[in-house]
């Protein structure tokens, strides 16, 4: 995403702290972050830090020399593709939503055509004030955005709304409206992600190495791509991802039951998720107690949902996984062919660097008419953007 640039305005929140990692967050992304800073923002964090990295100048003063012709409110204001306030005080809010301009942020905000994001943070009274509320109101209607804060407890030690929502869920926020593929507009992507587990007694069950790090990253790039998407997932330690229909999962049979209730809706569905194949057929409601001996456990075919897909499917795009540690290729063809798919994304389960709980994989991705694309190692991200490319190349 590079050539993007984003100007951040923080102001004087005790969680100013948290925006040099949005900063930093944004940086990796190779966007071009331009700070503007409050003073008040100045007696939480200093300037440095910012600079420090963004790599960008920080501008406080609104009566600075310019450093080159330009006036730098309105340069910055021009170059801005989004303007993000994070944190955003209820000091801010009144100000905008009242025409004020007196500071270097206030002016820029009021210059921009670019699309404005307040990351609001304030104690819960504040927030819920009406004045303050009745700003956020009059600037929505004015076409600016909000990312609403979380609960918690408060700096001042309150518990209740006012904290500055996650760096990485503001991030997401705002790297979505940058994307430029907006190709999914309209079509409804269904996706499953992680492992699900086969109970054995009330404490106990099997279960696999998946992370979901891929059906996730599957689920942002569509969403950020413009579709409505629905994940269903298994137990993973990810956080759900923002602007998607999440649902929760535990074994095969509710993913299965999940799956089937949004299937007839759907026209893409990705099934990354690592199904178990087989549950313990004597589901002890008890805890199983230690004997002597051993343990022997019998364990009986449970459904194969996307096989049971291929067979139900009318217009659907039907993308599945196949993860091996031998003939990659060879099989992954055979379970496209066995589950009636359109796609099926091959990955050897015993490349290292790569598959279950890495951020990178390396796949081949092969199509029904037996084309077969190998990409290189690269993040699951890219691995989704070149998925969503591919499908949308032969659609
Ligand atoms: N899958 C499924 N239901 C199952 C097993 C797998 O929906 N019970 C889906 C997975 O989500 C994946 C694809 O089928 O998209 C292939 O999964 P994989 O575990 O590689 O293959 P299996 O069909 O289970 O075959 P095997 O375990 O014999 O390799």
């Amino acid at each position: 995403m590079s050539n993007k640039c984003v100007v951040l305005g923080v102001t004087g929140g005790i969680a100013a702290y948290k925006s040099l990692d949005i900063v930093s967050t944004l940086v990796k992304q190779d966007i071009d972050v331009r700070v503007i800073m409050t003073k008040a923002a100045t007696e939480f964090v200093t300037p440095l830090s910012f600079q420090s990295l963004s790599k960008n100048q920080v501008i406080v003063d609104m009566f600075e020399e310019p450093k080159s012709w330009e006036i730098q409110h309105i340069s910055l204001a021009q170059r801005a593709d989004l303007m993000l306030i994070a944190p955003a005080t209820a000091n801010v809010i009144g100000k905008v939503a009242n025409g004020i301009a007196d500071d270097m942020l206030s002016t820029t905000i009021m210059a921009t055509k670019a699309p404005v994001v307040f990351a609001l943070a304030m104690n819960t009274n504040m927030y819920e004030n009406k004045i303050v509320q009745n700003n956020i109101d009059k600037l929505k209607n004015f076409g600016y955005e909000f990312i609403e804060p979380a609960s918690g407890r408060l700096a001042c030690g309150d518990i209740g709304k006012g904290k500055l929502e996650k760096v990485d869920i503001i991030c997401e926020e705002i790297l979505s409206r940058l994307y430029e593929k907006k190709d999914l507009v309209g079509k409804k992507v269904l996706i499953t992600a992680g492992p699900t587990i086969s109970p054995i007694d009330p404490v106990r069950y099997i279960t696999n190495n998946s992370s979901g790090k891929m059906g996730y990253a599957i689920a942002k790039e569509a969403r950020d791509r413009g579709a409505e998407v629905t994940l269903i997932s298994g137990p993973s330690s990810l956080e759900a991802p923002i602007g998607i229909n999440f649902i929760r999962v535990k074994t095969n049979e509710e993913m299965f039951k999940a799956v089937l209730s949004k299937f007839n809706d759907s026209d893409i569905v990705v099934k990354s998720a690592a199904v178990a194949d087989y549950k313990a057929k004597n589901y002890s409601t008890e805890k199983i107690k230690k004997g002597d001996g051993g343990l022997n456990l019998e364990f009986i075919r449970d459904n194969d949902i996307l096989k049971n897909l291929g067979e139900r499917k009318k217009e659907q795009i039907l993308v599945g996984f196949a993860a091996e540690s031998n003939n990659l290729l060879d099989n992954a063809a055979e379970k496209l062919r066995k589950k009636n798919l359109d796609y099926i994304v091959a990955n050897d389960i015993t490349a290292r660097d790569t598959g279950f709980a890495s951020d990178f994989n390396k796949v081949y991705i092969i199509d029904a008419e037996g084309n077969t694309k190998g990409l290189d190692k690269m993040t699951k991200r890219e691995v989704a953007r070149e998925l969503f490319d591919l499908i949308n190349e032969r659609r």
